[in-house]
């Protein structure tokens, strides 16, 4: 079975062909997805839609290679990925794929160089080259200078760079967020939007998990999940710009940003 049967699937990056997930619990079947269908291509910047329980999560841990569909096939590049074992997956995850939480999943202990070094090291590469690329990539969210602050001194918005920097560092051909914005402010949020609209535009793909209907417009493409179904998918024509909507956005709280020594 190919990727290529019809239209919108030939040369997706991304394509999930009538997957299912049940979860079994307490005796009970909770059917959390029940058939989607859906082609990303390279170069998008999708957001995710839909109420809690809607399978938004379930939908991005099988995109994410964490977890596996009940039923159906997952191709990344044209490769059937949902047949591949857990030691597949992880390799495909460390090579493909940044992910980005609302939570930051930040190690506390460790300096923020540290945290972005960390999955070079599962890649197995050499330490002063992992230093280097951790260091551009921080540099490319912002906060350079801030190599080794632990995460407790560090906002939630600076926090969440050091995040999309972890997640930048082995060149994914995507980035899924699962509500990267949930924990943070108005002003933060949008700084996180244009990290991702920078990124989009230097050619990654970007699926984005949202609450926030003005959160999703800063994505190209629009869709909504209702009880485990894709109920639409639109192109947003009005791509909002995050860096004209930070113009607009009063600089408050900006304590934590020229607050140097805690
Ligand atoms: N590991 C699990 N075991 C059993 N049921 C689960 C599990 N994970 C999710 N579910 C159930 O599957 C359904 C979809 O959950 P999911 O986490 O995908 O929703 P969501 O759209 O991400 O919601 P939210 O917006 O609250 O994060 C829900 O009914 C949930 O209770
Ligand atoms: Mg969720």
């Amino acid at each position: 079975m190919t990727a290529t049967k019809n239209d919108q699937f030939a040369g997706a990056l991304l394509a999930l062909k009538g997957i299912h997930k049940t979860y079994f619990m307490d005796g009970v079947n909770v059917r959390a997805l029940r058939g989607v269908d859906l082609a990303v291509h390279k170069g998008e910047f999708t957001a995710i839609m839909g109420a809690s329980g809607s399978g938004k999560s379930t939908l991005m841990n099988i995109l994410g290679c964490l977890d596996r569909p009940t039923k159906g096939s997952y191709f990344i590049d044209g490769e059937d990925v949902s047949t591949f074992s857990k030691d597949q997956l992880a390799l495909v995850r460390n090579k493909k794929i940044g992910f980005v939480f609302q939570g930051f999943n930040l190690l506390s202990r460790t300096s923020a160089l540290e945290n972005v070094e960390l999955p070079m090291i599962y890649a197995g590469i050499h330490s002063a080259e992992r230093q280097k690329r951790a260091k551009e990539a921080l540099g490319a969210v912002g906060l350079a200078g801030r190599e080794n602050h632990h995460p407790n001194q560090l906002s939630g918005g600076q926090q969440q760079r050091v995040a999309i920097a972890r997640s930048l560092v082995n060149s994914p051909a995507m980035i899924l967020a699962d509500e990267p914005t949930g924990n943070l402010d108005t002003r933060s949020s949008v700084e996180i939007m244009g990290i991702f609209q920078n990124l989009n535009s230097q050619g990654i793909t970007i699926i984005l998990i949202t609450h926030e209907a003005d959160i999703a417009e800063f994505a190209k493409r629009k869709i909504l999940f209702r009880d485990g179904l894709m109920v639409s998918d639109v192109t947003n024509a009005k791509q909002a710009s995050a860096a004209e909507a930070l113009k607009k956005l009063p600089i408050a709280d900006l304590q934590s940003d020229t607050e140097d020594e805690k």
